[in-house]
């Protein structure tokens, strides 16, 4: 099969799929707001839709799909779209982002019935953070449900942590001791400025260089690691002298959009070409009104091979960077929210 290219050579390698745009936490960088609209529940695609779609996207060369929110496990019977896109021809990797707070009773059957990897979101050690961060006095069912994503077979388990100043930028060597501790990849995600980040400024963001400098002090000088397994991860890793590795996503100060080969699917059908796009292709229309395999292959294909999208280098050219999305932009369209285009 010969792989969809873009307008920058870029292949369609791997979709982020949305089962929900709804959350169970509201994390300041994510959900800040009181209220929010929720996408209206006949426009969700029904598991039979995604893995219609998600054959199409395995055709056209994306072989890696990861399952993310809102929080993917609100999405009643997740297992079984784990299974139905387990059967999909193609696939070669289904993952799981999500906060975990559903996860202990799960995941090992979802492992079973085809996640290969858990990716977990946990910004802080402290309960008491956590509480006033995201709105949530459930630390305690994060930490069960990594021990649960550790023990159910899965391959490698990664850790998300958001680093923000003045909220849990003192606990980048905690969170890392705790993750290497049990055998987990700690990843740490530069603060963005994306839909839904509405208190976003640059002063908050620590940078992937003052995220280095804080654990070199305590594992010793930093290598970055050749990313020949996956060129296209978002995450840099690497390596301090005492081999502890360390993943940063850098998308706020070093974009990593030349390498970018991934969609996102919304859970209601729109697929997006980039995190920083406007809107997206329509998938749910056509494939409600009857088009075939064959039409909306030739929509993917062709939306992919007129992308162009940077949105992340773009944004770091800008001067005075503010939020993206003010509030009121985000109340007029909530498909430009971070929990709607998949985290
Ligand atoms: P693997 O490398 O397969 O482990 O997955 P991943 O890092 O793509 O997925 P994960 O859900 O762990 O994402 C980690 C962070 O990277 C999240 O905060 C995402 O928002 C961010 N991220 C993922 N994709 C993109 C992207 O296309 N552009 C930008 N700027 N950030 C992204
Ligand atoms: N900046 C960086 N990461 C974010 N996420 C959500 N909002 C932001 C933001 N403003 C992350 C979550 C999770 C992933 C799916 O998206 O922390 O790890
Ligand atoms: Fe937090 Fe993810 Fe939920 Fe946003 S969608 S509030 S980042 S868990």
């Amino acid at each position: 099969m010969i792989a969809v290219k873009d307008q920058w050579q870029r292949p369609f390698g791997s979709v982020r799929i949305s089962v929900t745009d709804r959350c169970n936490l509201r994390c300041n960088y994510c959900m800040p707001e009181a209220e929010y609209q929720w996408l209206p529940r006949e426009s969700l695609l029904t598991f039979e839709e995604i893995t219609r779609l998600t054959a199409i996207f395995a055709q056209l060369g994306a072989d890696k799909i990861r399952l993310t929110g809102g929080e993917p496990l609100l999405r009643r019977n997740l297992e079984q779209l784990v299974t139905l896109l387990h059967g999909v021809a193609g696939v070669r990797e289904i993952a799981l982002t999500t906060n975990a707070l559903l996860l202990a009773p799960v995941a090992a059957m979802l492992h079973q019935a085809g996640v290969t990897r858990f990716t977990i979101s946990l910004d802080t050690l402290r309960a008491e953070r956590m509480a006033t961060f995201a709105r949530s006095n459930r630390h305690a069912d994060v930490l069960a449900g990594i021990a649960a994503a550790l023990a159910s077979g899965a391959g490698r388990v990664k850790l998300n942590s958001v680093i923000v100043r003045g909220y849990n930028d003192d606990e980048i060597v905690t969170l890392t001791d705790f993750a290497l501790a049990r055998g987990i990849e700690p990843r740490f995600i530069e603060y963005m400025d994306v839909g839904g980040a509405t208190r976003w400024s640059m002063q908050q963001v620590v940078s992937r260089d003052e995220i280095i400098a804080a654990l070199v002090a305590r594992h010793g000088a930093a290598t970055p690691v050749a990313r020949d397994d996956d060129p296209h991860a978002p995450a840099e890793r690497i390596r301090f002298a005492d081999g502890a590795v360390v993943g940063i996503i850098a998308s706020t100060t070093a974009p990593f959009c030349r390498d970018c080969d991934r969609a996102r699917l919304t859970a209601d059908g729109s697929l997006l070409l980039c995190l920083y796009a406007d809107s997206g292709l329509d998938l749910r229309t056509p494939l409600r009104a009857g088009a075939t395999d064959a039409d909306l292959a030739q929509l993917v294909r062709s939306a992919w091979q007129q992308r162009s999208d940077r949105g992340a280098e773009v944004r770091r050219g800008v001067a005075d960077r503010g939020v993206l999305v003010p509030l009121t932009g985000l109340r007029a369209d909530p498909r430009r929210e971070m929990h709607v285009r998949g985290g």
